[in-house]
Formats: structure tokens, sequence, C-alpha cells
């Protein structure tokens, strides 16, 4: 980080402090409050954290007003539309793009660790079929820090590369076994001689009596919708992962909590509220009543898939989104008028003053679920599909943030609004 010419002073009862203000390579310049309290007293307040940043990071660059996301200073936009998610997973993790060899190197790694131990599919049996696979994923996953004992040294570089390897390569599996369990279904092993997206697909909807032809269509969208959700900066599910391993927490524990954050419907659970929204709206006459309903703040009712706290523009993801939402749905012949609502919604909504003064645009998880819908999936299994993707970028930022020199144990602190110092009284006197 390059420390700016430019210092940031305040004054507070008679004392002037000034503290450093560092640079990175784009987007704000951040303050160092590191000495605020010390020389102050004063603690700072940002609930949401929304002008705090958490940590320095090299792995994606948001520019919310300009609607800009790069993985890696790679436009999200020409990795969706030209590379693949396997590519996406080895230049998020590395840095660099994988020539042919790396590729393939890791390809097969991946593919190499996608099953499952016999015991832990036993878990699977412990739950109920209408388990929400979101719950299911939360177990199992975090269940694997109970199988690989030799993953969880931290300090260790090779432990640590086993266990990136071990959490994507069995992050899809897990959940296409949620989603068979819970059709009562058998499981579907994995297949080395198949992609990432397309071994999900045939993992979660091939029926073992029938050979199983791949849609490539289908595959390439899937691959897309993970390209496109693979890693987002300082989001609430990726700083719950740093937050979790900043205590030294093992990684699979770690992940686990990314997807308890994650699963939250103003976060990675959008997608499937936004689908159950626009099922709700159901026709384009309708869509006047709820644009009042999301306005008026007496009503809990929000437009799902729309608004984001870092984006004030249209979400670069979302415009992909919408394409492939449109390819998937021509692709399997379907004209579905949720998707005519959608589009009509947002037609109205950014036309209206309440969404465009509060910079309200279509976020990723707008179209998402018509996509996923077409695609054959319930929409219990959306918000999945964004933990397998969102799996790279967690193990990236875990990565990052457990070979930090100065990482420390994240502690934020208060402003106390309680009972100030007062006695105990028996009960026998509390009347
Ligand atoms: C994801 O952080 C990430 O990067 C997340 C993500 C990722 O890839 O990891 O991008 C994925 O989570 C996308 C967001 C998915 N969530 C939704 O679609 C749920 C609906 N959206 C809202 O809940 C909301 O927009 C948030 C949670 C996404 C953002 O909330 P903020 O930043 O706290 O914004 P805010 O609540 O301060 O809103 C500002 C104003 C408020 O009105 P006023 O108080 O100024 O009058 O806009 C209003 C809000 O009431 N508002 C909405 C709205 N979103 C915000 N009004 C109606 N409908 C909405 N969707």
């Amino acid at each position: 980080m390059k420390t700016s010419e430019d210092k940031f002073k305040i004054t507070y009862k008679g004392k002037e402090i000034e503290l450093p203000v560092y640079q990175g390579t784009q987007g704000p310049d951040v303050v160092d409050i590191a000495r605020l309290y010390k020389e102050t007293g004063l603690f700072t307040y940002d609930p949401g954290y929304r002008s705090t940043a958490s940590c320095k990071s090299d792995i994606t660059y948001i520019d919310g007003n300009a609607g800009i996301l790069q993985y890696r200073g790679y436009p999200i936009d020409q990795l969706a539309k030209n590379g693949n998610f396997m590519e996406t997973c080895y230049l998020l993790l590395q840095g660099e793009l994988p020539t042919k060899a790396q590729y393939d190197e890791f390809e097969i790694d991946i593919m190499k660790h996608s099953m499952l131990h016999e015991q832990l599919i036993k878990f699977y049996s412990g739950f109920r079929r209408d388990a929400h696979p979101m719950a299911i994923l939360v177990g199992v996953f975090g269940a694997l820090s109970s199988f690989y004992h030799t993953d969880l040294d931290i300090d260790d570089p090779i432990s640590r590369n086993q266990s990136t390897v071990r959490m994507l390569a069995k992050m899809p599996t897990i959940a296409a076994m949620a989603y068979r369990y819970s059709l009562g279904r058998t499981f579907v092993t994995p297949k080395g001689d198949m992609s990432y997206a397309g071994n999900f697909l045939r993992m979660c909807f091939a029926n073992p009596m029938m050979p199983y032809e791949q849609d490539e269509v289908l595959t390439r969208a899937m691959d897309r919708i993970f390209i496109l959700h693979a890693d987002h900066e300082q989001n609430a599910s990726t700083s719950t992962v740093r937050l979790a391993s900043s205590s030294g927490a093992n990684p699979y524990a770690c992940v686990a909590a990314g997807v308890v954050s994650l699963w939250g419907p103003a976060h990675g659970g959008a997608n499937e509220a936004a689908l159950n929204m626009l099922k709700e709206i159901g026709t384009v006459d309708r869509i006047p009543h709820y644009i009042e309903r999301a306005k008026n703040k007496e009503d809990s009712f929000r437009l799902m898939g729309f608004g984001h706290r870092v984006y004030k523009n249209y979400d670069p993801r979302a415009k992909v989104m919408q394409e492939t939402a449109h390819e998937v749905l021509k692709h399997k012949g379907i004209d579905d008028p949720l998707l005519d609502v959608a589009i009509e919604l947002e037609r109205v909504a950014l036309e209206d003053d309440y969404f465009v003064q509060r910079k309200l645009y279509p976020n990723v998880d707008f179209y998402s679920g018509i996509t996923l819908r077409a695609m054959g999936f319930p929409s219990s299994m959306f918000t999945v599909m964004f933990a397998i993707a969102r799996t790279v970028g967690w193990v990236s930022h875990w990565r990052e943030g457990i070979t930090e020199p100065d990482q420390s144990i994240g502690r934020p602190r208060q402003i106390y609004m309680g009972p100030t110092e007062r006695d105990y009284t028996p009960m026998s006197e509390r009347g």
C-alpha cells in the first residue's frame, strides 16, 4: 500500500491528530484509524461497515458507481464470455490465468478429489427428506473437518493446498447429493472425464437406468453462472469466512460459516426470494401494486434481486445473467411469463423516482432464478448453486487472510447503550 501525501486530520476536545491515508492500485483511499482510540479514546461507529475497509486484498475489485467487477483485474464479462469456471478458480486462487499445462493439472487435481468418504455420505440419512438443501450443505460440509485431520494445519502450505482442492472438489458433490436426497433418488457419483459444471448437472439429473446425454447449452450456462458468482470482494459471507478464520479455525468450518451467512435472503438467499416474489406478482398488471408496496416504509416487502450495498449502477453480472436467461429459455423452448414480469418490473422500477434516487438496480439475483428454474432446479437449490460458485471466493480470501503478515483476530468494539452499574437484589426483594 502506498502512503498518500494527503493527511487526514481531526481535532477532538482541543487535540488535533493526523492519521495516515493509504492508496490501493484502484478505488478509494483509506484512512488508517489504528491509533484513533489510543490517541483520542474514540471508537469509530459504522454498523453494516458501509464506510469500512476491513482488509487489504488483491483478489476482486468492484466500482459500484461505474458498475465494474474485476477478478484479479480481468472484467467479469470477458471471463464469463471467453473463459470457464475452472480457469476462473485458478485465477482467483493463484492470481494469474493458467497456462494449458497448469489448467490441466489443476482440473485433474480437482476431479480426483470430488468423491465423498462413504462415512460422510451416511450423514444424509439423518436429515428429513424435506430438509432445506442449504441446511444439509452446512452440516455435511462442516463435517469435512472431521475427516481430513491432515488438512487442518493452516500454517502448512501443503495442508492449505490440500484443503483448498478438497473444498472446491467436494462442494458440488455434496450439493448434488442434497438435491438427490430431497427427491429420494440414488446418489450419482462424479465422473472424471466431465467438466466441473457438466459433472454437477449430471450428478443432479442423471437417471442411472438410462444413458446420460450432456446438454452443452445448459452446461455452458451453468459454468457461466458459476463464474458470475465466484467472488465479490468483502460481501457478508466472505467477511464471515475471514472473521472466522482470524481465530485460527479450520478451513472447512470457516467455509461452512460462509454458507450460513450466504443463506440469508438479503444476500445469497435473494435468488430464491426473487423468484418467489415474481411468482407472487404473477402477472404484469399486478406490478404497480408491488412497486407501491416496495416503496412503502410500513410494508416489509422489498423488490428481491434489486438494490445492492455497493452497486449504485447496473450489476454487471445481472446483464450477463439476463442474456443467459434468454438463451436457456430459448434453448428449452420455454415461454416463461415470469421473465416477462421480471423485464417489465425492471422497466417500471428504473423509471420510478424512488428507485432512481436510491440508485436501485437489478442485481445478480434478479434473473438467476428464472434461468435455474428453466434448467430444472427447484428454488430451494438456487442458493446452493451460489454456494458452489462462491466456495472459490471464500477459499481465496481465507488463504489471503491467514497468510497476511499482520493478520490478527478480528474483534470489533461497540457503543454501549445498556444499564450503568447497579447492585444485585435478592429474588425475595424483587416483588
Ligand atoms: C447479493 O455484498 C455483496 O456483494 C452481495 C452479493 C455477492 O455477490 O456477494 O452481490 C450478492 O447479496 C446481492 C444482493 C441480494 N439481495 C437482495 O436482492 C435483497 C433485496 N435488496 C435489499 O435488501 C438491499 O438492497 C440490500 C440488502 C441488497 C442492500 O441494502 P443496503 O445497502 O443496506 O441498502 P439500504 O437498505 O440502505 O437501502 C437504501 C434505500 C433504503 O431506503 P431509504 O431508507 O433510503 O428510504 O433503498 C431502499 C431502502 O429501503 N431499498 C429498497 C431495496 N433495497 C434498498 N427498497 C425496495 N426494494 C429493495 N430491494
